[in-house]
Protein backbone atom coordinates (compact mmCIF):
# COMPACT_ATOMS: atom_id res chain seq x y z
CA UNK A 1 0.00 0.00 0.00
CA UNK A 2 1.20 3.58 -0.53
CA UNK A 3 0.24 6.09 1.31
CA UNK A 4 0.04 9.50 -0.94
CA UNK A 5 -1.22 13.36 -0.86
CA UNK A 6 -4.71 11.61 -1.97
CA UNK A 7 -4.92 8.95 1.11
CA UNK A 8 -7.63 8.74 2.98
CA UNK A 9 -7.17 7.92 6.37
CA UNK A 10 -9.57 6.36 8.60
CA UNK A 11 -8.31 4.64 12.40
CA UNK A 12 -9.21 3.82 15.70
CA UNK A 13 -9.42 5.73 18.73
CA UNK A 14 -8.66 4.50 21.97
CA UNK A 15 -6.38 4.30 25.68
CA UNK A 16 -4.22 2.00 25.14
CA UNK A 17 -4.69 1.15 21.52
CA UNK A 18 -1.30 -0.35 20.09
CA UNK A 19 -2.21 -4.41 20.18
CA UNK A 20 -5.33 -3.52 18.15
CA UNK A 21 -6.15 -6.40 15.58
CA UNK A 22 -8.28 -3.88 13.67
CA UNK A 23 -4.86 -1.63 11.56
CA UNK A 24 -4.16 -5.25 9.50
CA UNK A 25 -7.31 -6.59 8.88
CA UNK A 26 -8.67 -3.10 7.51
CA UNK A 27 -5.43 -1.99 5.67
CA UNK A 28 -6.03 -6.25 3.92
CA UNK A 29 -9.22 -4.76 3.28
CA UNK A 30 -7.82 -1.91 1.15
CA UNK A 31 -4.96 -3.71 -0.44
CA UNK A 32 -6.95 -6.15 -1.77
CA UNK A 33 -9.84 -3.56 -3.07
CA UNK A 34 -7.18 -1.10 -4.61
CA UNK A 35 -8.66 1.54 -2.20
CA UNK A 36 -6.75 4.74 -1.31
CA UNK A 37 -7.33 4.56 2.25
CA UNK A 38 -4.73 3.92 5.20
CA UNK A 39 -6.25 2.80 8.54
CA UNK A 40 -3.92 3.67 11.49
CA UNK A 41 -4.51 3.57 15.81
CA UNK A 42 -4.61 7.06 17.58
CA UNK A 43 -3.90 6.74 21.70
CA UNK A 44 -6.10 9.48 22.53
CA UNK A 45 -5.85 10.61 26.21
CA UNK A 46 -9.77 10.51 27.94
CA UNK A 47 -9.09 14.21 28.60
CA UNK A 48 -8.59 15.17 25.17
CA UNK A 49 -11.51 13.49 23.23
CA UNK A 50 -13.35 16.73 22.56
CA UNK A 51 -10.28 17.91 20.50
CA UNK A 52 -9.42 14.77 18.72
CA UNK A 53 -13.37 14.43 17.43
CA UNK A 54 -13.18 18.29 16.26
CA UNK A 55 -9.33 18.24 14.78
CA UNK A 56 -10.24 14.46 13.11
CA UNK A 57 -13.15 16.56 11.44
CA UNK A 58 -10.55 19.62 10.34
CA UNK A 59 -8.17 17.00 9.12
CA UNK A 60 -11.04 15.52 6.74
CA UNK A 61 -10.64 12.26 8.76
CA UNK A 62 -13.08 9.71 7.32
CA UNK A 63 -13.94 7.69 10.27
CA UNK A 64 -13.11 5.99 13.15
CA UNK A 65 -13.67 2.72 15.28
CA UNK A 66 -13.97 3.91 18.85
CA UNK A 67 -12.45 1.59 21.81
CA UNK A 68 -12.94 1.91 25.63
CA UNK A 69 -12.39 3.63 27.25
CA UNK A 70 -14.17 6.64 25.01
CA UNK A 71 -17.18 4.19 23.52
CA UNK A 72 -19.99 6.12 25.86
CA UNK A 73 -18.01 9.75 26.18
CA UNK A 74 -17.84 10.25 22.56
CA UNK A 75 -21.43 10.07 21.38
CA UNK A 76 -21.27 14.01 23.57
CA UNK A 77 -19.36 15.35 20.58
CA UNK A 78 -21.70 13.34 17.56
CA UNK A 79 -24.45 15.34 15.17
CA UNK A 80 -26.01 12.06 15.35
CA UNK A 81 -26.31 8.52 16.90
CA UNK A 82 -27.46 5.67 15.30
CA UNK A 83 -31.23 4.32 16.91
CA UNK A 84 -29.89 0.98 18.06
CA UNK A 85 -26.80 2.30 19.25
CA UNK A 86 -28.80 5.02 21.11
CA UNK A 87 -30.46 2.67 23.20
CA UNK A 88 -27.33 0.61 23.98
CA UNK A 89 -25.76 4.03 25.30
CA UNK A 90 -22.23 3.63 23.37
CA UNK A 91 -20.63 3.49 19.95
CA UNK A 92 -17.61 1.75 18.01
CA UNK A 93 -17.66 3.68 14.81
CA UNK A 94 -18.09 6.97 13.47
CA UNK A 95 -18.73 8.27 9.87
CA UNK A 96 -17.91 12.10 9.35
CA UNK A 97 -19.13 12.10 6.48
CA UNK A 98 -22.57 13.17 8.59
CA UNK A 99 -20.64 13.01 12.52
CA UNK A 100 -22.94 9.99 13.53
CA UNK A 101 -22.01 7.23 15.60
CA UNK A 102 -22.79 3.80 15.20
CA UNK A 103 -22.39 0.25 17.39
CA UNK A 104 -21.22 -2.48 15.28
CA UNK A 105 -20.17 -4.75 18.17
CA UNK A 106 -23.68 -6.26 18.68
CA UNK A 107 -24.28 -6.57 14.76
CA UNK A 108 -21.10 -8.40 14.52
CA UNK A 109 -22.18 -10.99 16.91
CA UNK A 110 -25.43 -11.56 14.84
CA UNK A 111 -23.26 -11.86 11.74
CA UNK A 112 -21.23 -14.48 13.11
CA UNK A 113 -24.03 -16.47 14.62
CA UNK A 114 -26.10 -15.95 11.40
CA UNK A 115 -23.07 -17.50 9.56
CA UNK A 116 -24.46 -20.98 10.91
CA UNK A 117 -28.21 -19.87 11.89
CA UNK A 118 -30.42 -17.61 11.34
CA UNK A 119 -31.71 -15.49 14.77
CA UNK A 120 -34.97 -14.88 14.28
CA UNK A 121 -37.76 -16.08 16.39
CA UNK A 122 -35.46 -18.14 18.30
CA UNK A 123 -34.81 -18.42 22.20
CA UNK A 124 -31.58 -16.96 22.80
CA UNK A 125 -29.93 -17.80 26.28
CA UNK A 126 -27.09 -14.68 26.85
CA UNK A 127 -24.47 -15.03 29.90
CA UNK A 128 -23.18 -11.80 31.45
CA UNK A 129 -25.22 -8.10 31.21
CA UNK A 130 -21.73 -5.64 30.90
CA UNK A 131 -21.61 -3.52 27.85
CA UNK A 132 -20.87 -6.52 25.49
CA UNK A 133 -24.34 -8.46 26.40
CA UNK A 134 -26.23 -4.77 26.06
CA UNK A 135 -25.03 -4.15 22.35
CA UNK A 136 -25.50 -7.87 21.41
CA UNK A 137 -28.98 -8.07 23.49
CA UNK A 138 -30.48 -5.10 21.58
CA UNK A 139 -29.48 -6.41 18.20
CA UNK A 140 -31.04 -9.61 18.96
CA UNK A 141 -33.96 -8.17 19.94
CA UNK A 142 -33.66 -5.90 16.13
CA UNK A 143 -33.06 -9.31 14.65
CA UNK A 144 -36.65 -10.61 15.80
CA UNK A 145 -35.47 -13.54 18.71
CA UNK A 146 -38.32 -14.60 20.43
CA UNK A 147 -37.16 -15.34 23.58
CA UNK A 148 -34.41 -13.20 24.97
CA UNK A 149 -32.83 -14.53 28.47
CA UNK A 150 -30.72 -12.84 29.70
CA UNK A 151 -28.61 -14.63 33.30
CA UNK A 152 -25.70 -13.26 35.28
CA UNK A 153 -23.71 -13.51 38.67
CA UNK A 154 -25.32 -10.31 39.58
CA UNK A 155 -29.03 -11.02 38.95
CA UNK A 156 -29.80 -7.25 39.37
CA UNK A 157 -27.52 -6.07 36.52
CA UNK A 158 -29.41 -8.69 34.35
CA UNK A 159 -32.64 -7.67 35.67
CA UNK A 160 -31.83 -3.72 34.62
CA UNK A 161 -30.43 -4.87 31.16
CA UNK A 162 -33.37 -7.04 30.51
CA UNK A 163 -35.92 -4.28 31.68
CA UNK A 164 -34.09 -1.58 29.40
CA UNK A 165 -34.22 -3.86 26.71
CA UNK A 166 -38.23 -4.29 27.18
CA UNK A 167 -38.79 -0.73 27.17
CA UNK A 168 -37.11 -0.45 23.68
CA UNK A 169 -40.48 -2.56 22.11
CA UNK A 170 -38.21 -4.49 19.93
CA UNK A 171 -38.97 -7.85 21.68
CA UNK A 172 -42.05 -8.71 24.25
CA UNK A 173 -40.43 -11.50 25.79
CA UNK A 174 -37.09 -10.79 27.57
CA UNK A 175 -36.37 -13.05 31.04
CA UNK A 176 -33.20 -12.46 33.26
CA UNK A 177 -31.74 -14.90 35.72
CA UNK A 178 -29.21 -16.00 37.59
CA UNK A 179 -25.84 -17.50 35.60
CA UNK A 180 -25.85 -20.47 37.83
CA UNK A 181 -29.35 -21.62 37.09
CA UNK A 182 -28.85 -22.01 33.50
CA UNK A 183 -31.08 -24.27 31.56
CA UNK A 184 -30.16 -24.78 27.64
CA UNK A 185 -33.36 -27.59 27.20
CA UNK A 186 -36.02 -24.97 25.75
CA UNK A 187 -32.61 -23.02 23.83
CA UNK A 188 -31.75 -22.54 20.65
CA UNK A 189 -28.85 -20.26 20.88
CA UNK A 190 -26.08 -19.76 23.93
CA UNK A 191 -23.87 -16.40 23.85
CA UNK A 192 -21.17 -16.10 26.23
CA UNK A 193 -20.26 -12.12 27.23
CA UNK A 194 -18.23 -12.77 30.34
CA UNK A 195 -14.75 -13.16 30.29
CA UNK A 196 -14.58 -16.79 31.57
CA UNK A 197 -12.09 -19.19 29.92
CA UNK A 198 -10.17 -15.92 28.27
CA UNK A 199 -6.62 -16.30 28.68
CA UNK A 200 -4.65 -16.76 30.78
CA UNK A 201 -7.54 -18.32 32.93
CA UNK A 202 -8.08 -21.22 30.28
CA UNK A 203 -8.79 -23.66 32.41
CA UNK A 204 -11.92 -22.60 34.88
CA UNK A 205 -15.17 -24.13 34.52
CA UNK A 206 -16.93 -23.35 31.21
CA UNK A 207 -20.12 -21.34 32.48
CA UNK A 208 -22.41 -24.11 31.15
CA UNK A 209 -20.97 -28.12 30.46
CA UNK A 210 -21.99 -30.48 27.53
CA UNK A 211 -24.40 -31.94 29.83
CA UNK A 212 -26.47 -29.17 29.83
CA UNK A 213 -26.05 -28.59 26.04
CA UNK A 214 -28.09 -30.31 23.18
CA UNK A 215 -27.14 -31.11 19.64
CA UNK A 216 -29.17 -28.10 18.14
CA UNK A 217 -27.73 -25.21 20.58
CA UNK A 218 -25.34 -23.33 18.64
CA UNK A 219 -23.27 -21.62 21.17
CA UNK A 220 -21.51 -18.35 20.60
CA UNK A 221 -18.48 -17.45 22.69
CA UNK A 222 -17.50 -13.45 22.51
CA UNK A 223 -13.88 -14.61 24.32
CA UNK A 224 -11.31 -14.92 21.23
CA UNK A 225 -7.91 -15.50 23.11
CA UNK A 226 -8.24 -18.78 22.78
CA UNK A 227 -9.88 -19.49 19.83
CA UNK A 228 -11.61 -22.82 21.16
CA UNK A 229 -12.17 -21.34 24.92
CA UNK A 230 -13.34 -24.19 27.23
CA UNK A 231 -16.99 -23.05 26.45
CA UNK A 232 -16.65 -23.88 22.66
CA UNK A 233 -14.66 -27.57 23.84
CA UNK A 234 -17.78 -28.26 25.83
CA UNK A 235 -20.14 -27.73 22.44
CA UNK A 236 -18.17 -29.67 20.39
CA UNK A 237 -18.40 -32.57 22.98
CA UNK A 238 -22.10 -32.18 22.97
CA UNK A 239 -22.10 -32.40 19.04
CA UNK A 240 -23.28 -28.77 19.50
CA UNK A 241 -22.20 -26.43 16.81
CA UNK A 242 -19.53 -23.57 18.12
CA UNK A 243 -19.45 -20.32 16.99
CA UNK A 244 -16.13 -18.60 17.40
CA UNK A 245 -15.13 -14.77 19.07
CA UNK A 246 -12.93 -14.58 16.53
CA UNK A 247 -15.88 -13.94 13.80
CA UNK A 248 -17.42 -10.96 15.96
CA UNK A 249 -14.31 -8.82 15.26
CA UNK A 250 -14.37 -9.71 11.78
CA UNK A 251 -17.78 -8.63 11.16
CA UNK A 252 -17.81 -5.38 13.14
CA UNK A 253 -15.09 -4.27 11.34
CA UNK A 254 -16.81 -5.56 7.79
CA UNK A 255 -19.71 -3.42 8.99
CA UNK A 256 -17.78 -0.16 10.15
CA UNK A 257 -15.68 -0.65 6.51
CA UNK A 258 -18.92 -0.42 4.84
CA UNK A 259 -20.02 2.21 6.93
CA UNK A 260 -17.12 4.56 6.19
CA UNK A 261 -16.62 3.30 2.22
CA UNK A 262 -20.30 2.18 1.61
CA UNK A 263 -18.28 -0.99 -0.38
CA UNK A 264 -18.90 -4.37 0.51
CA UNK A 265 -16.25 -5.60 2.48
CA UNK A 266 -14.23 -8.42 1.41
CA UNK A 267 -14.31 -10.94 4.48
CA UNK A 268 -11.74 -13.76 3.90
CA UNK A 269 -9.02 -11.08 3.37
CA UNK A 270 -10.33 -9.30 6.00
CA UNK A 271 -10.36 -12.60 8.00
CA UNK A 272 -6.90 -13.80 6.93
CA UNK A 273 -5.68 -10.87 8.09
CA UNK A 274 -7.07 -10.86 11.54
CA UNK A 275 -6.09 -14.82 12.28
CA UNK A 276 -2.93 -14.13 10.95
CA UNK A 277 -1.67 -11.09 13.51
CA UNK A 278 -4.05 -13.25 16.05
CA UNK A 279 -1.41 -15.54 15.19
CA UNK A 280 -4.38 -18.37 15.00
P1 LIG B 1 -17.77 -6.28 28.76
O1 LIG B 1 -17.71 -4.86 28.29
O2 LIG B 1 -16.77 -7.19 28.11
O3 LIG B 1 -19.15 -6.82 28.69
P2 LIG B 1 -18.08 -5.80 31.58
O4 LIG B 1 -19.01 -4.66 31.24
O5 LIG B 1 -17.06 -5.62 32.63
O6 LIG B 1 -17.28 -6.26 30.30
O7 LIG B 1 -18.99 -7.08 31.94
C1 LIG B 1 -18.46 -8.29 32.33
C2 LIG B 1 -19.59 -9.31 32.54
O8 LIG B 1 -19.00 -10.57 32.79
C3 LIG B 1 -20.48 -9.01 33.72
O9 LIG B 1 -21.78 -9.45 33.42
C4 LIG B 1 -19.86 -9.87 34.83
O10 LIG B 1 -20.76 -10.28 35.83
P3 LIG B 1 -21.09 -9.37 37.13
O11 LIG B 1 -21.99 -8.30 36.65
O12 LIG B 1 -21.76 -10.32 38.06
O13 LIG B 1 -19.76 -8.87 37.62
C5 LIG B 1 -19.44 -11.06 34.03
N1 LIG B 1 -18.35 -11.81 34.69
C6 LIG B 1 -17.08 -11.39 34.89
N2 LIG B 1 -16.36 -12.36 35.49
C7 LIG B 1 -17.19 -13.41 35.67
C8 LIG B 1 -17.06 -14.72 36.24
N3 LIG B 1 -15.89 -15.14 36.71
N4 LIG B 1 -18.15 -15.53 36.26
C9 LIG B 1 -19.33 -15.11 35.77
N5 LIG B 1 -19.53 -13.89 35.22
C10 LIG B 1 -18.48 -13.06 35.16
Amino acid sequence: MEVKGSTNVVGLIGHPVEHSFSPPMHNAAFKKLDMDYVYTAFDVNPKDLENAIKGAEALNIKGFNVTIPHKIEVMKYLNEIDEVAKLIGAVNTIDFKNLKGYNTDGIGAIKAIEEVTSVKNKNVVVAGAGGASRAISFYLAKYGVDTLTILNRNVEKAQKLSEDVLKSELIDNVLSGQINDMSLDDADILINTTPVGMHPNVDVDPIASKDQMHEDLVVFDAVYNPNETVLLKEAIKADAKPVYGIKMLLYQGAESFEIWTGKKAPIDVMEDALTNYLGL
